[in-house]
C-alpha cells in the first residue's frame, strides 16, 4: 500500500516536471474578437526559460488591429518578443522588443498581427502585459 503511493507520487512528480518542461515550448494561442489581453506566461511572476510562445491576433476582416503595451519586462538583448504585421512570416516582421521600456503602441495594417515571444536559457522577468482592440 505504502510502496503503491511512492510509486504513484514518482509517476505523477514525473509528469509534473515533464508539463512543466514542455510548457515553454508550447504556449500561446490563436485569439479572436474585438478585444482582448495577452500575457506572457507567468507574468508577472516571470516567464519560463526556453519558451517559445506565438500568438496570433485575428480581428474581423478590414479592421486593423491596434497593441498597447501596459507592462513590459525582457532579459535585454537575449529574450526577445517579435511583433509581426500578419502571419509569422520574416518579410512581415515589424519590430523586435527586449529590455525594460514600455514600448509604443502597434497598428497592424491588417486584420492579423502575431506575436512571437523567445526566451533563452537563463535570467527571466517579468513578462508583458498587452491589450489589443479592432480599429
Ligand atoms: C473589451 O472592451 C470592453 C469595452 O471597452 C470592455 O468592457 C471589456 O472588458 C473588454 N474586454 C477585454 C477582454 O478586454
Ligand atoms: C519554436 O517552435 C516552433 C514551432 O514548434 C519551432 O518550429 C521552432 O523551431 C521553435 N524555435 C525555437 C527557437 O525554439
Amino acid at each position: 500500500m505504502m510502496k503503491a503511493q511512492v510509486n504513484l507520487s514518482r509517476i505523477l512528480l514525473c509528469c509534473l516536471l515533464w508539463i512543466a518542461a514542455a510548457g515553454g515550448q508550447n504556449c500561446g494561442d490563436t485569439v479572436r474578437g474585438p478585444n482582448g489581453t495577452i500575457d506572457s506566461p507567468g507574468f508577472p511572476y516571470g516567464y519560463p526559460n526556453y519558451a517559445n510562445c506565438t500568438w496570433t491576433i485575428v480581428t474581423e476582416e478590414r479592421n486593423r488591429i491596434q497593441l498597447a503595451f501596459q507592462s513590459f519586462a525582457l532579459e535585454e538583448d537575449f529574450d526577445v518578443l517579435s511583433v509581426y504585421d500578419g502571419q509569422l512570416r520574416q518579410e512581415n516582421l515589424r519590430t523586435r522588443l527586449t529590455g525594460f521600456q514600455l514600448p509604443s503602441p502597434i497598428v497592424s495594417s491588417g486584420s492579423v498581427l502575431t506575436l512571437w515571444l523567445i526566451s533563452d536559457y537563463a535570467v527571466s522577468a517579468q513578462g508583458f502585459r498587452a491589450v489589443y482592440e479592432g480599429k
